[in-house]
């Protein structure tokens, strides 16, 4: 959480920085502000979003400069806690995204040595430090700094003596960006993506010294060579391109999402991942461990693996993943997550590093920590993903999870071959879902007068019962809550009634029957009834309220459908609310603490 961002070259920094904070601020964005070094340190910072800085800000002069959008971790969003610090002389400033553990013992002990704090912040700590140990040069007394600090830190640090940007990493990324007599560094590559391509991404340790013609990184006291990446990923995919938000643009790009990952993986002779290994090494099980939507992705995942490779899949949330049992001995587990920088899920990595457990990262950010801890990375072609809301990455993890399978599957050829056709149809079928949004339309409207709904599922289904609930939540502010189908009557059914809508997710399956059964149950107790059910499905017709048709499918694919559906529902009813939907409030992308 919280996006940095630094500017060294020949051009006005402020309008650089605050451009690409701009971009960054799905990584959060409760207050935000830059410092320019031009003779002195200028600050200009408030509890605001990037527009409004880009408003109010006066000119601050000068071709060096550092910027913060922050998502409060220590002290509330207010003006004096906002990014960047600085130190008593206001000669040092300094932004920096992670959290650090002794920050109060630090502070005591510094506050005891004459020196003066105006933030509740942590970071407050670390450019009262530098000043501490600064004898002429800044990237010594950085290193100093940041020997004393416990915790997790991406900083970069200006000093007005001095035109260079130092920085460091350890648990928070940085990239930095490569262009001709100028240098970029950001938590992020959609930051820097209007001006270079060009980037080299930092390690746990590394400290570097940037100016604008050149890039120095030492590890440990050592120079290293840290290899440059070219990013596949174009600025127009980090624009808006026309749609009013985000996460509309990302819903809308699916279908060429799915293309690219059926273009990328099955047309490879060899497969990415050698699951056959899975076999040699008497492998028994799959565990996979995710957060937030790519976990209900792995809830997917577990059905579709289950099914077709017929090995037991467990799924756990990787926040609460603590186990470091012999069982894992046999045991391949996949690791998912969409930023790669999930805190929770790179512990769940090193965890299972730990216990010498192979571990497959499924992510969507080339060079990101996962791909790094992992033994092996598959990439996710969903392009960038700028709204907070999660919806292009699930389905292009879908995809991958589906191919993984399949790739691995007992399934005869037969089933097979049909799956592949009907894989290579999803776009179609999703482009579909997203031309007829008409009774989703409709059926925002009305569900945004609620305040509380259930969204059920059974099956396959089940994960997108909750997956549904979580975007309604996190951009409407509705309550909602996802659960399977048939687990709502023990203690749930208490809440029904006509101001409790139910979104029924049905398919056709072998839950069918038993998911009509759920619908008459919960029509019994008046709460209205959204279903999402397939075309030519005239049954449902005569139970439910309002239905919204969805392509039909093979039903092991109908979550790719149907989560389109409950995307432009939890959109359309936001937008109704006029809520902020590619920003919620108290909420972040990439969440990189615990
Ligand atoms: C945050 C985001 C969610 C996301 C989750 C896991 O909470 O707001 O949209 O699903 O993190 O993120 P990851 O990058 O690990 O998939």
């Amino acid at each position: 959480m919280c996006g940095i961002v630094g500017y060294i070259g020949d051009k006005q920094a402020q309008p650089v920085l605050l451009g690409s904070l701009g971009r960054l601020e799905y990584r959060g964005y409760d207050s935000c502000g830059i410092a320019v070094a031009g003779g002195s340190i200028k600050v200009y910072k408030d509890a605001v979003r990037v527009a409004t800085l880009v408003q109010r800000a006066p000119q601050l002069g000068g071709t060096a400069g550092i910027g913060h959008t922050r998502w409060a971790t220590c002290g509330e969003p207010s003006q004096l806690n906002a990014h960047p610090h600085c130190d008593c002389t206001g000669n040092i400033a300094v932004v920096h995204n992670g959290v650090i553990n002794n920050f109060q013992s630090l502070r005591q002990q510094l506050i005891s040595e004459g020196h003066t704090f105006v933030s509740d912040t942590d970071t407050e700590v670390i450019p009262h430090l530098i000043e501490k140990y600064y004898n002429g040069s800044l990237e010594k007394a950085v290193e100093a700094a940041l020997n004393v600090v416990e915790g997790s830190y991406a900083v970069i640090v200006l000093a007005a003596s001095e035109p260079k940007l130092v920085i460091a990493r350890k648990d928070s990324p940085l990239v930095i960006g490569i262009s001709d007599r100028e240098s970029f560094v950001a938590s992020d590559v959609p930051a820097i993506l209007d001006y270079t391509n060009r980037v080299i991404y930092l390690e746990d340790g590394d400290i570097g010294v940037i100016t604008k013609n050149n890039i120095r990184i030492t590890s440990d006291g050592t120079e290293v060579d840290r290899e440059e990446h070219k990013i596949f990923w174009n600025v127009e995919e980090a624009r808006k391109g026309g749609y009013d938000h985000f996460m509309l643009k990302e819903i809308h790009e699916q279908p060429k999402v799915i293309r690219d990952t059926l273009v990328e993986y099955t047309q490879v002779a060899e497969p990415v991942v050698d699951l056959e290994r899975m076999r040699d090494e008497g492998i028994e099980s799959v565990l996979i461990l995710a957060c937030g939507t790519s976990y209900h992705a792995a809830l997917v995942g577990k059905y579709i693996i289950e099914d077709l490779v017929g090995v037991p899949v467990r799924v756990e949330i990787a926040s609460e993943f603590s186990y470091y049992g012999r069982t894992l001995a046999r045991t391949l587990a996949i690791v998912i997550t969409q930023s790669g920088e999930t805190a929770d899920a790179l512990k769940a990595i090193r965890r299972l590093k730990g216990v010498r457990c192979r571990v497959v990262a499924i992510t969507n950010v080339v060079g990101s920590s996962a791909s790094r801890v992992a033994d092996q990375t598959i990439y996710t072609r969903a392009g960038p993903e700028i709204s907070v809301a999660a919806t292009k990455s699930f389905t292009a993890q879908l995809m991958v999870l589906y191919w993984l399978a399949m790739g691995y599957s007992k399934a005869d050829a037969r089933r097979l071959a049909g799956m592949l056709l009907g894989l290579r149809q999803l776009p179609s079928k999703v482009q579909l879902m997203l031309d007829n949004g008409d009774t989703i339309l409709q059926c925002a409207r009305y569900l945004s007068r609620y305040e509380n709904v259930f969204f059920i599922g059974r099956g396959i289904n089940f994960p997108l019962a909750l997956e549904g609930a979580l975007k309604l939540k996190e951009i409407s502010y509705i309550h909602a809550e996802g659960y399977a189908a048939g687990e709502l009557k023990h203690g749930s059914f208490a809440l029904l009634g006509e101001n409790t809508p139910v979104i029924a997710i049905v398919a056709q399956d072998s839950t069918y029957e038993a998911m009509l059964t759920n619908i008459k149950e919960v029509k019994a107790r008046k709460s209205p009834v959204i279903a999402l059910a397939d075309e030519g499905d005239e049954t449902i017709r005569e139970l439910a309220d309002f239905v919204i048709t969805v392509p039909r499918v093979d039903a092991i694919f109908s979550p790719v459908v149907n989560v389109v559906a409950l995307q432009l529902l939890a959109y359309y009813t936001a937008k109704e609310r006029g809520c902020p939907i590619d920003f919620p409030r108290n909420l972040a992308k990439s969440v990189t603490v615990e």
